[in-house]
């Protein structure tokens, strides 16, 4: 069978010599007669500490390449540090994407294993597998353990709020607070909560792009070692079978995906990720796809930020294929998975070990976990809510707007004790969206002023056109398209505005008549805010960024190129 790497190695020019010959270090004699070209796609990076460990999982991986008879070949590529990269790792994904793609495209090689774990890093090696069309597979990094501090296990991200508002209570000291730092992160893995990596790992399942049940599988976990060894050999067979992502990752798996996040109670971020994989394979999914096939979907698993467990409880009680088995009738039965058979044919087998953690369907922790996608003259474009993390007597609610026009003129102003804000309050921020700051932060969970937390208050509405962590809460109006500096009408909120949500409803408004909104002028304030950038990658991506509602992809890197090479390079 002829193979794409055949292109570099076959043959007896002087082209084919200098390809071989500088390969010649080490590797088989064989090398370049028919073996499958395996390249190891590897976010590993001391500064994404969450996939420190992948250069173990890639060991393993080249293992099985090799025992399938393939040639496995390191592939270093950008990796994104959730928590150490500035201003957002968000505005790096599609550099990530972009730069990856290119990197698959332009080696002389036949497969690819994907190693991702900290949020950005597998959205960023599923929109690249996507544009390429090369025979790939994911392994998710997987979680960390739970760390326990003072007898009380942490949930990575979600607890370090806690334990700092338990500073400033005077409950906790400042000397246990920095303590408790290594139980946070007590082993290797991404955070342990139901995060973005949690729930894009679980998604790459659903997707169908991992080898079924092991996503979730703990980072430490001897089990992630057997199955990376066991993706290494498939990687092989994926070339020999020719099945590319294209065949895996269709409008049914997309389907499965999006039922998958609500039964998981997944992160906000898996909209925009999932949209812009989707848009790199020309597959007609929307933002309102999320609402139609996920929002009534029951949230059956009882992970941190909203509810009791971590990632590892999961896991022992069954994973994501227990819970999947428990909506059976929800998924689309046609999607294929890597392996060559459908998702659903991995249910069978699937067992809830806690009935706790995985809820039985006629138990759900809720009977709708899905995301309800809002529409409105505040959000011509749509924006998202996750109803589940939400307060129920905010879901239906009018206020008046607090605006902000920058995150740095909330922070200067959020305590002062002469904020005109109470409890029925709509804060506003804006400038926030993927051009205005520039890369669409996590940032739409404001904090609530210190006076109404002193009043007991402990969620207001807010509307924001950036992201929100997927370890947060809140009764959080995210995704706002178009964003302000996008020419949105969330730049033409006012303060003392009359603002109604109402998610029943499935509607965002703002309640000021038409020829008044008509004639008003976006704030300059905001403007003055939004980012201007001169060169660099941040001009190009504030000049070519698409809206939230479609993915915050850039333009030109919407579909895909497959996999061809057009000239030679000597
Ligand atoms: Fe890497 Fe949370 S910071 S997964
Ligand atoms: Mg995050």
């Amino acid at each position: 069978m002829a193979l794409r790497s055949d292109q570099w190695y076959s043959g007896e020019d002087r082209n084919a010599y200098i390809h071989r010959a500088w390969m010649r270090r080490g590797v088989p004699g064989s090398a370049f007669e028919g073996r499958p070209q395996i390249a190891i796609a590897n976010t590993a990076s001391d500064l994404t500490p969450c996939n420190m460990h992948l250069g173990e999982v890639a060991q393993a991986v080249k293992n099985g390449v090799y025992e399938a008879g393939g040639i496995p070949l390191d592939l270093p590529v950008i990796s994104l540090g959730e928590t150490q990269v500035r201003p957002t790792a968000m505005l790096w994904r599609n550099m990530a994407a972009m730069a990856t793609e290119e990197m698959l495209r332009a080696n002389p090689i036949d497969g690819v294993v994907l190693l991702g774990g900290c949020d950005k890093t597998i959205p960023s090696l599923l929109m690249a597998a996507a544009s390429v069309d090369l025979p790939a597979l994911v392994i998710p990094g997987g979680p960390m353990l739970t760390g326990h501090f003072q007898g009380r296990p942490l949930g990575c991200g979600t607890d370090v709020w806690r334990l700092s508002e338990e500073v400033r209570a005077g409950t906790l000291s400042q000397d246990d607070f920095t303590r408790s730092e290594s139980s946070t992160i007590r082993s290797k893995g991404h955070c342990n909560t139901m995060g973005t990596a949690s729930t894009m790992g679980l998604l790459a399942e659903a997707l169908g792009m991992v080898i079924p049940g092991t996503a979730g599988t703990p980072a430490p976990d001897s089990r992630l070692l057997e199955a990376s060894h066991e993706a290494g050999r498939l990687a092989v067979e994926l070339v020999r079978a020719d099945r590319r992502p294209s065949e895996v990752l269709t409008r049914a798996s997309f389907h499965n995906a999006i039922v998958a996040l609500g039964a998981v109670g997944g992160s906000t971020n898996a909209v925009v990720h999932l949209l812009a994989i989707a848009g790199r394979l020309g597959i007609d999914l929307s933002l309102d796809d999320f609402d139609t096939i996920g929002s009534r979907v029951p949230l059956l698993v009882d992970l941190l930020p909203a509810g009791r467990f971590l990632m590892d409880d999961l896991h022992r009680a069954g994973g994501l294929l227990a819970a999947l088995r428990e909506v059976r009738d929800l998924l689309d039965d046609s999607a294929l998975t890597v392996t060559g058979k459908t998702f659903t044919s991995y249910l069978d087998d699937a067992r809830i070990w806690d009935r706790e953690v995985i809820r039985p369907r006629e138990e759900p922790i809720l009977d709708e976990g899905g995301i309800a996608v809002l529409r409105g003259n505040l959000a011509p474009l749509g924006a998202v809510i996750k109803p589940a993390a939400a307060s129920p007597h905010l879901l239906h609610h009018r206020g008046r707007a607090v605006v902000f026009e920058s995150i740095e003129d909330f922070h200067s102003r959020i305590d002062d004790p002469e904020l005109a804000v109470d409890a029925d309050s709509v804060m506003v921020l804006r400038g926030c969206g993927p051009k205005g700051y520039p890369g669409m932060p996590e940032v739409s969970n404001m904090p609530l002023p210190a006076k109404l937390l002193e009043q007991g208050v402990r969620d207001v509405v807010r509307v924001c056109d950036g992201r929100m962590s997927g370890t947060a809460y809140g009764t959080v109006v995210l995704h706002v398209a178009p964003e302000a500096a996008a020419g949105g009408p969330l730049a033409l909120v006012r303060d003392g505005d009359w603002i109604e949500l109402d998610v029943p409803g499935r509607t965002l408004t703002l309640d000021v008549p038409e020829d008044e909104l008509a004639g008003r002028e976006p704030s300059l304030a905001a403007a003055s805010a939004y980012a201007a950038p001169s060169r660099g990658w941040e001009r190009l991506y504030v000049d070519h960024v698409e809206q939230a509602d479609t993915g915050a992809d850039l333009d030109f890197l919407v579909g895909a190129s497959g996999s061809q090479v057009s000239r030679e390079s000597h």
